[in-house]
C-alpha cells in the first residue's frame, strides 16, 4: 500500500516485558524480519530489571508458544540485534532521559512509540515523552480497549492529543489488519454487479455472527471489565459493519476510507435496551477472577439501524459469544425474495444471499441461489455458489499493522471520530441493559436473542 508519510526510524515498545509483546508483538516483528522488512531499532521499555538477554529469550519463547515458532534463525538474529532494553520506572524522568539518549545515539528523529501498556499509564508516559523532548515528530501506536465508554474514549483522545496530532496516532483494531476483512472491502468496491442491489431496495437484513467455541481462557479478570459488547462489538464488529455499509470512498487513501466509515458509524442509531440481548455461559462465574454474582455478558446480540439513504429500514443484526457450538465469524447479507412467486413454491425467506466467511480457518465467499430440479415441474432447491479463497495466513494482522504503523500508512487504523461514533452507538446500553441470561456452553446463546429478529427471520448458524 502506498505510504502517506515518512517511515518511522525507531520502534519504542513500552510494555516490552508484558503480555501483548509476549503473545503478539515479537511474533509480528519476527515475521517482519523474515520478509526483510525490519529495518529499525526496537527499543523495549518496561519496569522490570531485565537484561537484554532475558528480553531476547522472552521474545523467542513468545514466538514459539504463541506464533508460528522460530524456524528462521537469521530472521530471529535480525530481531535480536535490533532489540535493546531500558528497564526503568515510568514515574522517573531518568527512564525517559535514557530513552532520549538511546534514540539520539541511534540517530532516530521520528520514533514510533507503541504503548502496549494499560491506558491508565498513557498520560504519565506521554507527558514524560514531552518533557524529555522526544514526542515531537514521533507517532504513537495504541491498542484496544480504547476506553470503556464514550467519556473515557474522549478523555484518552484528549490525553493523546496533548502531544500528538491525530495524523500521528495509530489506533490498532486487529480485525482491520485481517486479510478477510480487506477482502470484504475489495469485493465491495472492485465489482460493479453489487452496487445496484446493495441497498434498502434489495437487502432484507444483514447478519454478522462472531462465534467462539471456547470460553474466556483464563482471562476472567479482564473479561469482567469488558463483557462482549465492549470486547468485540464496539470495535471489531462495528468496524466490520462500517465496511459493509459505507459508501464508495473517493480513493484507497486513509482519509477517504475513514471519512466514509465514520459517516456510517455516525448514522447508526444509538442502541436501546430492547435492542440488546445479553447472555452468560453457565460456569462463567466459577472462572478465576470472576465475581460469584457477576452479570457480565459473554454473549451479546443486538439489532442495529443505520439511518441513511441507502440503509433506512434494513436491520443489521450482530451477535457474538463465547462457548458457542463453533468458532466462526460470518457475514450474511440476505436479499429480499423476488416480487412475485411465479412458480408458486415454498421457499425460505433468504434464498438469495451473499455470505462472507471471515475466519478463523476458512475464508470464503458464497452466493445463495435457487436452481431448478431437472424434470417437468418448475420446482427447485436452494444451493450455494461457493467461491473458495485460499486460507490466507500469509501475513498476520499484527505483522501487517505494525509494519503499516512504522511505514506511516494509516488506512487500517481507527480514527478518533470513528472510535467515538462507535462508542456513541453502544454507550446508552453499557449500564442500562437487561440482565444477562444464562446459556449452556456449546449452544447459540439464550433463545431470547431470536426475538430481536422480525417475524419470518431467523439467525443464520455458521458451521465449523
Ligand atoms: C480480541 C478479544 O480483541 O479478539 C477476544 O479481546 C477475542 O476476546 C479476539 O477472542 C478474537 O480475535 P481473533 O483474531 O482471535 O479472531
Amino acid at each position: 500500500m502506498a505510504t502517506t508519510k515518512e517511515s518511522a526510524d525507531a520502534l519504542v515498545l513500552f510494555g516490552a516485558t508484558g503480555d501483548l509483546a509476549h503473545k503478539k508483538i515479537f511474533d509480528a516483528l519476527y515475521d517482519n524480519a523474515k520478509r526483510g522488512d525490519l529495518n529499525v531499532p526496537v527499543i523495549g521499555v518496561a519496569g522490570d530489571d531485565w537484561t537484554i538477554g532475558q528480553l531476547r529469550d522472552r521474545a523467542r519463547e513468545g514466538i514459539n508458544t504463541f506464533g508460528g515458532g522460530v524456524h528462521d534463525e537469521k530472521a530471529f538474529a535480525t530481531l535480536s540485534h535490533a532489540l535493546s532494553y531500558i528497564g526503568g520506572d515510568y514515574r522517573h524522568p531518568a527512564t525517559f532521559e535514557r530513552l532520549a539518549k538511546t534514540l539520539h545515539d541511534a540517530g532516530a528523529k521520528r520514533p514510533a512509540f507503541y504503548l502496549a501498556i494499560p491506558p491508565s499509564l498513557f498520560e504519565m508516559v506521554i507527558e514524560s515523552l514531552q518533557t524529555a523532548g522526544i514526542a515531537e515528530g514521533a507517532r504513537v501506536i495504541v491498542e484496544k480497549p480504547f476506553g470503556t465508554d464514550l467519556a473515557s474514549a474522549q478523555e484518552l483522545n484528549r490525553v493523546l492529543h496533548k502531544a500528538f496530532p491525530e495524523s500521528s496516532i495509530y489506533r490498532i483494531d486487529h480485525y482491520l489488519g485481517k486479510e478477510p476483512i480487506q477482502n470484504l472491502l475489495y469485493f465491495r468496491f472492485a465489482n460493479s454487479f453489487l452496487e445496484p442491489i446493495w441497498n434498502r431496495n434489495y437487502v432484507d437484513c444483514v447478519q454478522v455472527t462472531m462465534a467462539e467455541d471456547f470460553g474466556v481462557q483464563g482471562r476472567g479478570r479482564f473479561y469482567e471489565e469488558v463483557g462482549t459488547l465492549r470486547d468485540v462489538v464496539q470495535n471489531h464488529l462495528l468496524q466490520t459493519v462500517s465496511l459493509l455499509a459505507m459508501e464508495a470512498p473517493n480513493g484507497a487513501d486513509a482519509e477517504s476510507l475513514r471519512d466514509e466509515k465514520a459517516k456510517v458509524l455516525r448514522a447508526m442509531e444509538p442502541l436501546r435496551p430492547d435492542d440488546f440481548v445479553r447472555g452468560q455461559f453457565e460456569g462463567y462465574r466459577q472462572e478465576d477472577g470472576v465475581a460469584p454474582d457477576s452479570d457480565v455478558e459473554t454473549f451479546a446480540a443486538v439489532g442495529l439501524c443505520i439511518d441513511s439513504w441507502r440503509w433506512a429500514g434494513v436491520p443489521f443484526y450482530i451477535r457474538a459469544g463465547k462457548n458457542m457450538p463453533v468458532s466462526a465469524t460470518e457475514v450474511r447479507v440476505a436479499l429480499k425474495p423476488p416480487p412475485q412467486n411465479v412458480f408458486d413454491e415454498r421457499m425460505s425467506a433468504d434464498a438469495n444471499y451473499v455470505r462472507f466467511r471471515l475466519g478463523p480457518d476458512v475464508v470464503s465467499l458464497a452466493f445463495g441461489i435457487r436452481v431448478k430440479h431437472p424434470g417437468e415441474a418448475f420446482a427447485g432447491d436452494s444451493e450455494e455458489l461457493y467461491v473458495m479463497e485460499q486460507t490466507t495466513e500469509d501475513m498476520t494482522a499484527y505483522e501487517r499493522l505494525i509494519g503499516d504503523a512504522i511505514a506511516g500508512e494509516a488506512l487500517l487504523f481507527a480514527r478518533e471520530d470513528e472510535v467515538e461514533a462507535a462508542w456513541e452507538v453502544v454507550d446508552p446500553v453499557l449500564r442500562d441493559h437487561p440482565a444477562a441470561i444464562p446459556y449452556k456452553p456449546g449452544t447459540w446463546g439464550p433463545a431470547e436473542a431470536d426475538a430481536l429478529l422480525a417475524e419470518g427471520r431467523s439467525w443464520h448458524e455458521p458451521t465449523s
